[in-house]
């Protein structure tokens, strides 16, 4: 009976010990990845960008993205877009290495699929749309 207190506080003890166990994978995935440790499937990495970096693919790019996507990535591609603030989740910036260290398979597999609120761009583009989008979003990274 006297015993009762000490060992329901030794299980809670070893509880908390194995909750932040489990969940130390899941914050350095965060801390190395997206702001919210987003990731696309491995096999996304190796899906491979069909058209080439030329001015129009990416010219096209921009034209898209200034309608479908600054609204809440901002013009700039920082994250900074007038909605931003209201979606509740920090917004990746196009520019840093976090983001630019994945490949154009990921980030293809990502504006396809969505992750709410960022939408589902597969029914809404076209293939080929999404990856003049995947070359334009490639230039923030060069023009700091
Ligand atoms: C309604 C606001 C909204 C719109 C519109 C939007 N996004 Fe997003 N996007 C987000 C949010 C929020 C995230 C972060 C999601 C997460 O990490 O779970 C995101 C994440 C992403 C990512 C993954 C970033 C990373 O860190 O890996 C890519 C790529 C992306 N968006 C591309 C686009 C493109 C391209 C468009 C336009 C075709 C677009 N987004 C339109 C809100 C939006």
């Amino acid at each position: 009976m006297k015993r009762s207190p000490l060992s329901a506080l030794t299980i809670t003890g070893l509880l908390a010990l194995f909750l932040v166990v489990t969940a130390l994978p899941a914050l350095a995935n965060n801390e190395s990845s997206t702001p919210q440790g987003w990731v696309a499937p491995v096999s996304a990495q190796k899906i491979q960008n069909p058209l080439p970096a030329s001015n129009s693919v990416i010219k096209t790019g921009k034209k898209i993205f200034a309608q479908q996507c600054a609204v809440c990535h901002g013009a700039s591609g920082r994250g900074d877009g007038p909605t931003a603030q209201y979606l509740g989740k920090k917004l990746p910036d196009f520019s840093s290495p976090e983001f630019t260290h994945q490949t154009d398979g990921e980030i293809f597999w990502k504006m396809s699929n969505g992750n709410a609120p960022m939408p589902t761009f597969k029914e809404i583009l076209t293939e080929e749309q999404r990856w003049q989008l995947v070359n334009f979003i490639r230039t923030f990274a060069s023009d700091k």
